[in-house]
């Protein structure tokens, strides 16, 4: 179900397993002038749909990196007026898609409330190996909040055991960082740096993500430490 956390934002969560272990899926709702902003779609039902048709309506469905894309066209079927906006890269793997807007190269802005930026460097590890996964990560203004999917985890207590021991055995319970494992799909870590020293810049204190605990408040310094290990060598 939809929850509020601040004046015209909202997120939903629910169960999603990666590798086996039970890692939650999030999506962002926010509310712009010309409507809702929904990024990083998860699976519509009945009383997600229910709450975004009393928040407002529909006008930009957003598929931030090249895999959260699966429920974007669930979306599309149920608002056929909302414009789907997707990172080119998207296009190239999936050229199906009924899009209205490419994300620009590096970075742009929705109706001046929301900036956005690219990732560059990142890299995921997946059954084909080291893959690029080409994120866009947002900055609500109004609510000086950071919008990231995969580009950085934060697994807590709040999470299963196993997914616990998980995060413990990665480097990263509790902190607000990716895994060593992206480390190791990326080696343009200079990349990586010049990308999130631009995301610094922007004047936000919370941090959603797609996989983990939403950090409140203090979340820039978090993130910060989180990415010291990740920024400071190659491996
Ligand atoms: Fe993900």
């Amino acid at each position: 179900m939809l929850r509020e956390i601040d004046n015209n934002l909202w997120v939903a969560e629910q169960p999603f397993k990666y590798w086996g272990l039970e890692v939650g899926a999030r999506m962002t709702v926010i509310r712009l002038e010309s409507g809702l902003m929904i990024i990083s779609p998860i699976k519509p039902d009945e009383q997600i749909i229910h709450q975004l048709n009393k928040i407002g309506k529909v006008a930009y469905i957003i598929a931030p990196n090249l895999y959260h894309h699966l429920f974007i066209s669930e979306f599309q079927v149920i608002y056929p007026s909302a414009k789907l906006i997707i990172p080119k890269a998207l296009n190239i793997k999936l050229p199906k898609l009924d899009f209205a807007q490419l994300l620009n190269d590096n970075n742009g802005s929705l109706e001046d409330q929301v900036d956005y930026l690219l990732i560059d460097g990142f890299k995921i590890l997946d059954i084909s190996g080291a893959s690029t996964l080409n994120e866009y990560v947002f900055f609500h203004r109004d609510s000086r909040s950071l919008i990231i999917t995969d580009t950085a985890f934060h697994f807590d207590g709040n999470f299963t055991f196993k997914t616990q021991l998980a995060a413990r055995l990665l480097g990263i319970y509790g902190k607000l960082a990716p895994s060593f494992l992206e480390k190791l799909a990326s080696k343009e870590t200079q990349k990586v740096k010049q990308s999130f020293q631009k995301v610094f810049e922007w004047d936000f204190d919370r941090v959603i993500m797609a996989h983990g605990s939403i950090v409140e408040t203090g979340a820039k310094l978090k993130l910060k430490q989180g990415y010291e290990n990740f920024l400071s060598t190659s491996l």
